[in-house]
């Protein structure tokens, strides 16, 4: 599904990622663990496209997306790869239903249709009624929900989470952890997951170790 080689990047004369090789199959969930500037969230920006590599190529669902050009990367990106951020991003001015429905629209759904869907989405996670709700009025957990229903209203077939619930509560972490389980199951997305948090990193398929700009076999510097 997912199948980084070669990346390399760097900031100024800061080298940041090393040669990143990395294949994560349709279905699974993995997540990424290091240390504080390992690299994390640099890698996965560019596995979601969002930022370019100096070096390598990403290709995901057989697509070679370094190839791509800025206007189909973004319409790419729209369509396959859904965002979960440590703190839900969502836009304040807009209800719960609103911002679930942009990135359909954006992709040119139509309003009915969006609004079905992202309806749908809200109950499944539990919002239903909290729909017409701005970011403001709801809570950590269910702004963080909202978000993933927005990360998902387009059926990606990626996520791509950085340090999704590291503004939740234990019991809303534990909530949102179940949630992406259920979510592969039934859906079958992929995910890629960056995670400080040990119990998370421990229950996904496979955890992948960062030091300082490489994937290694075990980082003896993670606590
Ligand atoms: N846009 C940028 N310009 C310059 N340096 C950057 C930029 N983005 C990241 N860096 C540097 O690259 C290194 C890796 O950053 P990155 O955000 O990938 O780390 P991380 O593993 O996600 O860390 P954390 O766990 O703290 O989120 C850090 O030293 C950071 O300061
Ligand atoms: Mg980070």
């Amino acid at each position: 599904m997912i199948t980084v080689e070669g990346i390399t990047k760097s900031f100024g004369s800061l080298q940041v990622l090393k040669g990143i090789n990395l294949h994560v199959e349709k279905k699974e969930i993995i997540s990424i663990v290091g240390a504080s500037g390992a690299g994390k969230t640099t890698l996965l920006q560019i596995m979601g496209t969002l930022d370019k590599a100096d070096r390598g190529t990403v290709t995901i669902n057989n697509e070679n997306v370094s190839k791509l050009s800025d206007s189909k990367l973004s319409d790419f990106r729209n369509k396959n790869i859904g965002f979960v951020f440590q703190f839900h991003q969502l836009l304040p001015e807009f209800t719960a239903l609103e911002n679930v429905m942009i990135p359909a629209l954006i992709a040119k759904v139509k309003e009915s249709e969006a609004k079905a869907r992202a309806k749908e989405l809200l109950d499944m996670l539990g919002l239903a009624d909290r729909i017409e709700h701005k970011p403001n009025e709801l809570s950590g957990g269910e702004k963080q929900r909202a978000a993933v229903a927005r990360a998902l209203i387009n059926n990606p077939a990626v996520i791509l989470a950085d340090e999704p619930s590291g503004s939740l509560d234990t019991e809303n972490k534990e909530e949102l952890h179940q949630l992406f389980f259920k979510l592969r199951d039934t859906l079958g997305q992929t995910f890629v997951i960056v995670t400080h948090d040990e119990h998370l990193a421990s229950i996904t398929d496979r955890t992948v170790h960062m030091r300082d700009g490489l994937i290694v076999e075990n980082d003896s510097s993670m606590p």
